[in-house]
Formats: C-alpha cells, sequence, structure tokens
C-alpha cells in the first residue's frame, strides 16, 4: 500500500515513518510512502503558500493552487487520479471504521493543511475531509500521522499473521481488557489470579467481562453499538449489580 502525503514540513514525516511497525514494513515492501513538499508546486518566486483572508480577519489561510499542483503532480507519477483525502478539523470524524474502509485501497493520498485552514475552494477537488478529533491542531501533520497508524496496522502483514486483540476488540466497539505481565506483584498490586490459573476458558470468561464493564464504565456511548450475546447479557447484568445498580 502507498501513502502519499502532501505537506509544507515534509521533514516532520522523517522519524515517525522510520520507526518500529512502519518500518519494518517498509523494509519488507508492504508499505511506501511518497512525501510530497506543497512548497515546490507554490506559482511565484517566493514559493507563497498562504495569503490573507478575503473579508479579513485573523491568520493566513492556505492557497488552492500549490495543492492543486501537488496533486495534478500525484497523479502523473501514479498515472491515474488517486482518493484524495484532506485532514481540516471540520471533516468527518476518524474511527476503527474509516481507517478499515482506508485500508483496502491500495493509494491514500493525505492532504495535510496549515495555517488557519485552507481555502474553501479546495473541497470540489478533493473526495474526502477528515478531523481525528474534536480539538485544534496546528496543521493536518500530526493527524495524517495518527491516520497512517491506524490504517497501516490494518494492512494485511504489517503486525504479522495475527491481528491484535487490539484492533479485534474495537471492532466489536469494546474496549479492550486489562492487561498483565512480569512480575505478578508490584507494591501489594497483584495479578488477577485466573490470569495465573492456566484454564483457558476461564481466562477468556474473564477478559470478555472485563471489556464490557470498562466500556461501561469509561465509555458507555459504545455499549449502543454493541450487540451482546446471551453471554454477554449475564455479563452486564452482574456488572450491574457488582455496582449496586
Ligand atoms: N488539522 C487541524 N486540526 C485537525 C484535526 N483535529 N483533525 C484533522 N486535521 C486537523
Amino acid at each position: 500500500m502507498i501513502f502519499t502525503i502532501l505537506t509544507l514540513f515534509p521533514s516532520l514525516f522523517e522519524s515517525p515513518l522510520n520507526e518500529s511497525l512502519i518500518k519494518k514494513a517498509r523494509d519488507r515492501g508492504i508499505l511506501d510512502f511518497n512525501i510530497v513538499n506543497v512548497r515546490d508546486f507554490a506559482l511565484d518566486q517566493h514559493k507563497t503558500c498562504d495569503d490573507y483572508p478575503f473579508g479579513g480577519g485573523a491568520g493566513m489561510v492556505m492557497k488552492v493552487e500549490p495543492i492543486l499542483g501537488a496533486m495534478r503532480h500525484v497523479e502523473q507519477q501514479m498515472g491515474g487520479r488517486p482518493h484524495f483525502t484532506l485532514l481540516t478539523p471540520h471533516g468527518r470524524l476518524f474511527s476503527q471504521d474509516v481507517a478499515s474502509g482506508m485500508a483496502r485501497r491500495n493509494h491514500v493520498v493525505l492532504i495535510c493543511g496549515r495555517y488557519e485552514g485552507v481555502d474553501e475552494r479546495i473541497s470540489s477537488y478533493i473526495d474526502d475531509e477528515i478531523s481525528i478529533g474534536d480539538y485544534v491542531l496546528s496543521g493536518g501533520e500530526a493527524a495524517a500521522l495518527v491516520v497512517i497508524d491506524a490504517v497501516a496496522r490494518l494492512v494485511p502483514g504489517v503486525i504479522g499473521n495475527e491481528q491484535s486483540s487490539m484492533d479485534e476488540s474495537f471492532r466489536e466497539s469494546l474496549l479492550e481488557y486489562p492487561q498483565y505481565t512480569r512480575p505478578q506483584c508490584i507494591n501489594d498490586l497483584e495479578v488477577p489470579s485466573v490470569l495465573l490459573s492456566g484454564n483457558h476458558e476461564e481466562i477468556r470468561r474473564w477478559r470478555r467481562k472485563e471489556s464490557i464493564r470498562r466500556t461501561i464504565l469509561r465509555r458507555p456511548d459504545l455499549m449502543d453499538r454493541f450487540t451482546a450475546s446471551q453471554e454477554d447479557r449475564r455479563f452486564i447484568r452482574e456488572i450491574m449489580e457488582e455496582l449496586g445498580e
């Protein structure tokens, strides 16, 4: 899978895309990154990429033409028109489902906005607008890295054969169950004894119930989307009793 990133700050991507899982996937040819400097496509000799907002107001607005130039360059590089996504705080909200959809593409192009926003007319040229959350970053670069990380781990081969249970649990809209490793006791904090029992069925049941408990306590909104089995419904009743409800 190829990620193309259109940015005014290419160096922001150097270290994050050269470490850990992503680095290994690049070395194995599963992922490829194409970083395009939008400034190279500015039209004037000063390489201007921002300008004052029409109508006045604070801050600068990112110009359309350098981004369009960079998009045309990518189309020529790839020999076709790829799917273009703009990172912006007013895009649709990124989620595990959006990540799964993107992971099915061969080529994802992420356009990082900067300054106080991008000239609205960019919307006529792009296919999707994504926000990673209800807060304002100083640019789309950090958001693009979040998207790349979440999408890359869904690409077959990036995290090995076995998809981690964390992705599985989010697919089901449950939070991950608590995990423990050695030592067995830290400052009187013990690992739950069931995890040391070797009884796989009891461990499975405990983990399932703790996933549900954590979701009820921390993200009750996710429970609306959760389809509970008969066993899950029993766990929910037990948890509610334990919580004194
Ligand atoms: N650019 C600035 N803030 C952003 C956000 N929350 N998501 C995506 N891109 C952004």
